[in-house]
């Protein structure tokens, strides 16, 4: 089972020196994470970057950024924004396609990274930014806030516990039907789009938390006919005989819940299991229990003040959600893509029998189907 942060103070409260922030994109989860990132006391917000200029203007003056920069001929927002020594920190928020690009330029240009999730769009890549991060003594953070969350961390204790006895099994379901718009992220395939790479790092963050790093994984999926991944289902197996199911679709609504079943007993979390309020606990020998969890505005404190009390501290990366977990993580999305056939215009474009995402192709569905 992965270690937790276990922490009784709000996160908001400042652990140290002020850390200045800039911010890459100004989408809609860059607009969420920021309003939590305005929570804590020691969070300077110094630049934001878009592609517009009107966006990065609006979202500075919305939230009080004293820098905005935009895409000025064919040098882009962000690398203007690198360039500003005032920054210590970059968020990034842009579509998963853009991930490694905007990365590399920030640890090059000397800051410390948190990227959103996915890290990369494959473990290469993956690998590249947390060596680039090691070598040149930079901190390097996916955005996996779920690690975070006084819920996650608490059923992790439950479990360590011992209360439901040995975890022998964990089933993960996350899903939701988005509008079809050819144009969005989600059912692009130049930006990464589909249920894998979107949505099942949440299943697979409970199930590396639970379990670690598994034996074997088996996978299948159905892909739309532009190519993304309509939805998914990985099995992992471990070396002591237990297993994790985990679903994510973007054709279909689920429960978005996570239920672990023990040798004397069962945890359940409630929707949605990126950040969920209750934890259902069911000792074999006891009596159902709930415990209640509330989050500070949307729950994105919590690894906001990770990433504050690391760079305070001088660590390179936070004990709880390491680059190395970050490429575990892409190899294991890697290999369910090989086994899907689902491939990226960002991989290699003739694929070979070395390459580790050659695979099988997945069967195409057509959406008017569903
Ligand atoms: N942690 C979470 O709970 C969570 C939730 C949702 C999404 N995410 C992750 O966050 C990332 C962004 O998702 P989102 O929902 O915010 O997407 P979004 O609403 O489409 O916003 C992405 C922003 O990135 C910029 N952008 C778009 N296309 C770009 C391109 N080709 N090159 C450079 N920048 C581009 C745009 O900002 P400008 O116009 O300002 O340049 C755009 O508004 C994704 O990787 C996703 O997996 C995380």
């Amino acid at each position: 089972m992965l270690p937790a942060p276990v922490s009784t103070v709000a996160p908001s409260l400042a652990t140290g020196r002020p850390i200045r922030w800039g911010v890459v994109a100004t989408g809609s989860i860059a607009l969420r994470v920021v309003e939590d990132l305005a929570l804590l006391e020691d969070a300077v917000l110094h630049a934001v970057s878009s592609r517009s200029e009107a966006s990065a203007r609006t979202f500075a003056e919305k939230f009080g950024f004293a820098a905005s920069y935009s895409d000025v001929g064919s040098t882009p927002g962000y690398e203007r924004l690198l360039a500003d020594p005032a920054v210590d920190v970059v968020y990034i928020a842009t579509p998963h396609a853009q991930h490694h690009a905007v990365a590399l330029a920030a640890l090059n240009a000397g800051k410390h990274v948190l990227c959103e999730k996915p890290i990369a769009m494959d473990a290469v890549q993956a690998r590249e930014l947390a060596d680039l991060a090691r070598d040149r003594g930079l901190f390097l953070m996916e955005a996996v806030w779920t690690r975070f969350l006084p819920s996650f961390c608490r059923a992790l204790e439950i479990l360590r516990s011992g209360e439901i006895g040995e975890p022998r099994w964990l089933r993960a379901d996350l899903g939701f039907v988005p509008a079809y718009d050819p144009e969005a992220r989600i059912w692009d395939p130049a930006a990464g789009g589909g249920a894998l790479l979107d949505l099942a790092v949440y299943p697979l963050t409970w199930a590396l938390g639970v379990f670690g790093e598994p034996c074997s994984l088996l996978a299948s999926g159905v892909l739309t006919p532009e190519g993304v991944d309509l939805q998914n289902s990985l099995t992992l197996n471990y070396d002591d005989g237990a297993h994790a199911q985990l679903i994510t679709s973007i054709g279909a609504e689920c429960p978005s819940v996570v239920t672990v079943g023990g040798t004397e007993g069962w945890l359940r979390s409630s929707a949605p299991l990126f950040n969920p309020a209750e934890l259902i606990i069911q000792p074999r020998s006891g009596t159902l229990r709930t415990e209640e969890f509330e989050v500070l505005g949307h729950g994105f404190s919590y690894e906001l003040r990770e990433v504050t009390r690391c760079l305070q501290a001088g660590l390179t990366e936070s004990p709880f959600m390491t680059p190395e977990e970050s490429v575990g993580t892409m190899e294991l999305l890697d290999e369910a893509r090989r086994q899907m056939g689902l491939r990226y215009p960002s991989d290699p474009q003739t694929p070979t029998a070395a390459d580790p995402l050659a695979g099988t192709p997945a069967p195409h569905i057509a959406l008017r189907a569903l």
